[in-house]
């Protein structure tokens, strides 16, 4: 009888931690507190560290009340300089919480932003109004331009390209071959074209950091001399599982992305692909895949 009684008792146990790993399991998996990601890069060129906060793929989400949660994150990290890397807005959502972001930092720090393919999606009307909110908190918007910056007592350069969807927002213009407007092909010739615009502008030798919302040109960007390379969109593959799958699957990339986030190395550049700030507007949830500030100190 007594046997039987431990048994049971030793079942219940096993039963009962069972449960309690699966709930804590859950929890981890299903985390969606903001989490910063640091990366640390050696850049010959600068003398002085700077510190950039990337903000890519916030989506319109909210960060507390007044996106106070997200705005004293990176007043934590002191950054000298953010860059807005796409999809800060959403297509579908109001701009209400990405505005108030907005209104939070762009007075402490340089602020600079490229488009994503949902501020793409939008539609010309909509597009304009959220151009216009950045023009009002005097945010640059990098629409294939490349420019010269003093942060933190150096010089760099700093080249922006548009989603390569901004075809859909763009004012037809009658000289661009008619190909221009088909999908895959004829956009990655529009791309390069932004691309080589942007790299023959840089006017020196100077350490040169390149903008643009799309991890999965790793190989296009390479061929040009760009030192860091700085993107979104992957949402970090959606589903992870650590130290086994680095995403599950990814806009453009397909299932087991190749550039779902993180640090990706070339011969002579570097791609940072920060997983973004989307939560509680993905259709699908982020498992193992917190939503991520990311902090570059360049050294
Ligand atoms: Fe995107």
């Amino acid at each position: 009888m007594n046997s039987k009684k431990s048994i049971f008792t030793r079942k219940r146990i096993v039963t009962l931690a069972i449960i309690l790993a699966l709930v804590v399991l859950a929890i981890l998996a299903f985390d969606s507190r903001l989490l910063i990601r640091r990366y640390t890069i050696e850049a010959e060129e600068i003398t002085n560290s700077i510190r950039i906060a990337l903000v890519t793929d916030l989506h319109s989400c909210k960060y507390g009340e007044g996106q106070s949660e997200l705005i004293e994150a990176v007043a934590a990290q002191n950054p000298d300089v953010v860059f807005l890397v796409g999809d800060i807005f959403d297509d579908v959502l109001e701009d209400t919480n990405t505005e108030l972001f907005l209104a939070g930092i762009a007075d402490k720090y340089p602020c600079y932003y490229v488009t994503g393919n949902h501020e793409c999606w939008s539609g010309s009307y909509n597009f304009s109004v959220k151009m216009s909110i950045l023009e009002k908190y005097d945010i640059p918007v990098l629409s294939g331009e490349t420019m010269t910056l003093t942060v933190n007592g150096e010089t760099i350069n700093l080249c922006g390209v548009d989603d390569p969807h901004i075809y859909l927002v763009e004012p037809y213009d009658e000289t661009k071959p008619k190909e221009y407007l088909d999908e895959y092909g004829n956009q990655m010739q529009d791309y390069t074209g932004r691309l080589n615009a942007v790299h023959e502008a840089v006017p020196n030798d100077n350490y040169t950091i390149l903008l643009s919302h799309r991890p999965e040109f790793f190989d296009l960007y390479a061929e040009y001399d760009f030192d860091l390379v700085l993107c979104g969109h992957a949402h970090g593959g959606q589903w992870r599982i650590p130290g086994i799958l680095n995403g599950l699957y990814a806009p453009h990339q397909g299932i087991f992305p190749k550039y779902a986030g993180g640090r990706y190395d070339a011969e002579n550049m570097t791609m940072i692909v920060s997983r973004g700030l989307a939560r509680e507007t993905t259709w699908v949830p982020r498992i193992f895949n917190r939503p991520e500030l990311v902090v570059i100190d360049l050294e």
